[in-house]
């Protein structure tokens, strides 16, 4: 079973959101050449769940798949049954994430105050996903785990491979990067995976300084 140290170890999950349903298995494998090994799909990406299913068939132990943008337990559940090793959310709701809970599955909810921070934590979420962490910035962290240290956090929102160290730096178990690291406006070609890998590889390097 996937575990936080899993998550941790190697420290940048990708979040996919609205990509084309056939380049989600190519987004993967750039991704994994540039040694990023976690993922979330949104759930609002086109047959998000079949991409979920197919990414745990073929790329198994690899790596490590989750779904976001997970708002209720209805769809927390789908999500699980497609093999969604992870549950992110922007939003706290202790529902969803004790319907995680109830399959063994990891649950990143999305908060922003130490009231929500410690809500989410004591429903059960393994994670606090921080959101959206570039509103206040690294040293937020710092201040948070001042009175709630044993609350692991992950910023989430504005991530970049400039500031990603900064936030490690303060305390942050893992970070969640979208749009500097899959940017699904970009069409989809040899050229962008190429670009992908590039990126994941300048994010791994940078997480790991
Ligand atoms: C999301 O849920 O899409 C994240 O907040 C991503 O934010 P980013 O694109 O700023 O990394």
């Amino acid at each position: 079973m996937t575990t936080i140290q899993d998550i941790k170890e190697n420290g940048v999950v990708a979040i996919i959101r609205g990509a084309d349903p056939e380049s989600i298995e190519d987004m993967a494998e750039a991704l994994l050449e540039g040694g990023v090994r976690t993922l979330e799909i949104t759930m609002e990406t086109p047959n998000v769940l079949a991409a979920i299913e197919k990414l745990r068939k073929t790329y198994k132990d690899e790596l490590i798949v989750g779904a976001g943008t997970v708002l209720d337990p209805e769809t927390a559940r789908s999500a699980i049954m497609a093999g969604a090793q992870f549950i992110f959310a922007p939003t706290v709701n202790p529902e969803t994430i004790k319907m995680a809970k109830r399959y063994g599955v990891i649950s990143i909810p999305g908060a922003m105050t130490p009231t929500e921070i410690l809500t989410a934590y004591e429903s059960g979420a393994d994670v606090i996903k921080v959101f959206p962490a570039n509103l206040f910035g690294p040293r937020y962290l710092k201040d948070i785990k001042g009175p709630l240290p044993q609350i692991p956090l992950m910023p989430t929102g504005g991530i970049t491979v400039d500031n990603i160290k900064e936030y490690i730096d303060h305390g942050a178990v893992a970070v969640g990067v979208g749009s500097a690291l899959v940017n699904t406006k970009n069409p989809w070609n040899n050229e962008e995976k190429e670009a992908l890998t590039k990126r994941a590889r300048a994010f791994t390097d940078a997480y790991q300084k």
